[in-house]
């Protein structure tokens, strides 16, 4: 098997790696024991006496956590009933495998992939173990502003996307190309507002989402529009008229990312282009924003009763596209897990199985990203086709702006330029890429 390239990690010093274990994981925790305590009146009226004794002890589980991470302790095995607990603690055993007899896994030592996810996977541990708060999203309040505060946003898109739709029919193939570019960089550029990298802080959509998208262009590293529309088209073209083509979407964050997503599908539907769409969103809350199927569900809820006519005829389609069953959510386990997605068709084989059913694999955002190349420290220049391991269930595209110390598929030299002119320009959000593996 051809090697690989280390793990990113927070033994790194200066890394955005170390960065993040020492900095922005201790204040996502402190924030959520924070929204703990700020809503524990709720969980008195809810609960009464039970309830706050629950938030107590979550609150005490979580400073712990928050100190054994910033001592560096040995991640210890995680405690509790639900079905992802055998493949996390042998994910453990793996990692304490690859490692000399006297060392333990820890924090900075360990990949900052999987400590990130431990962390999550820990915090909802604490909750699981604590009822009757045991279901209670922590960051469900985060999700929920920063949804409102993306509204104008959300009501031009929900405007423009009905504008096509009008006279959608009528669109010749150049036109229709045009409107998929747009959506599409709209959906990619939606990734920036993710509440991670902000450590829950306001990072909502304020500007207007399709006038900025020309300035914008020069920010996408690796532009694979014009092969995806390939696929699509073609597709379109042969397909028969019975014939099913699908198209899956790897979610990534609630609010105002996930609203030009679901305005992508709707296009995509109408144009013709695909016949069904697969969501894929978290089974429990994590890495702040991502969406779980309580945020699809409220967020079609909220367009549908908004005071806009725009939005919520958006709201009324969506919820009309999962009765007819053309719109599908699904969630796995897996993507709650710290596994790189080259190890799924070992640990997930029916997830992998369902995404071959896919015409193309839509994955959204940075996460994403760091798990189909692994995390690793790979050249600039090394092929996406290559970094992704042999993960090729289907064409696969990743829409993600960059957030973490990870890129590959650029032109030689292309990296290199930014290196000493924009020292950030691989963690700060501004530059993005749409970037395809066609190969199986
Ligand atoms: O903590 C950092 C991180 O994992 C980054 O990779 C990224 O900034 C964020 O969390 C998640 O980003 P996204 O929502 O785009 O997956
Ligand atoms: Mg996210």
């Amino acid at each position: 098997m051809a090697t690989v390239p280390a793990s990113l990690a927070g033994s790194f010093q200066g890394s955005f790696a170390y960065f993040s274990i020492k900095d922005r994981l201790p204040q996502i925790l402190t924030r959520v024991i924070d929204t703990l305590h700020r809503h524990k009146n709720e969980f008195f009226e809810e609960h009464g006496e039970k309830g706050i004794e629950a938030e107590k002890n979550t609150i005490s589980i979580l400073s712990k956590l928050r100190n054994e991470l910033q001592t560096d302790k040995p991640l210890v095995p995680l405690d509790d009933k639900l079905p992802d607990v055998p493949l996390w603690n042998q994910y453990l055993e793996y990692q304490q495998n690859l490692l000399d007899g006297n060392e333990q896994p820890s924090w900075f030592q360990s990949p900052w992939l999987y400590v990130e996810c431990y962390m999550y996977r820990r915090i909802h541990e604490a909750l699981v173990h604590n009822p009757p708060i045991d279901d209670y999203d922590v960051f469900k309040e985060a999700k929920v502003q920063s949804f409102f505060e993306s509204q104008q946003a959300i009501i031009a898109l929900c405007t423009y996307l009905q504008e096509i739709l009008k006279n959608i029919e009528d669109l010749d193939e150049k036109q229709l190309q045009e409107e998929f570019f747009k959506l599409l960089q709209v959906s990619l550029w939606g990734n920036k507002c993710d509440l991670s990298i902000s450590a829950g802080e306001d990072n909502s959509q304020k500007a207007s989402p399709l006038k900025s998208l020309d300035n914008l262009k020069t920010f996408i590293l690796v532009d694979d529009m014009e092969s995806i529309w390939s696929l699509l088209i073609n597709n379109k073209k042969r397909r028969t008229s019975e014939e099913i083509t699908r198209v899956d979407i790897v979610l990534d964050n609630a609010g105002y990312e996930l609203i030009t997503d679901l305005v992508l599908a709707n296009f995509l539907l109408s144009s013709k282009l695909v016949t069904e769409i697969h969501f894929h969103g978290k089974c429990i809350p994590w890495y702040v924003s991502d969406t779980t199927k309580q945020d699809f569900n409220w967020t079609i809820k909220q367009l549908q009763s908004a005071n806009n006519r725009w939005m919520s005829r958006c709201g009324m389609n969506w919820e009309g596209s999962i009765k007819k069953g053309v719109w599908v959510y699904h969630d796995h386990m897996f993507w709650t897990l710290p596994h790189e997605f080259c190890s799924m068709a070992q640990v997930a084989t029916d997830l992998y199985t369902e995404l071959q059913k896919s015409r193309l694999i839509i994955f959204k955002g940075d996460l994403n990203y760091r798990k189909l190349t692994g995390d690793r420290k790979w050249e600039f220049t090394v092929p996406f086709h290559q970094a992704l391991n042999k993960f090729h269930p289907a064409p696969l595209c990743s829409l993600r702006t960059l957030k973490s110390d990870v890129q590959v598929g650029l032109k030689p030299g292309q990296g290199e330029q930014f290196v000493t002119s924009e020292p950030d320009w691989m963690i700060c959000g501004k530059y993005g890429v749409v970037q395809f593996d066609a190969s199986l």
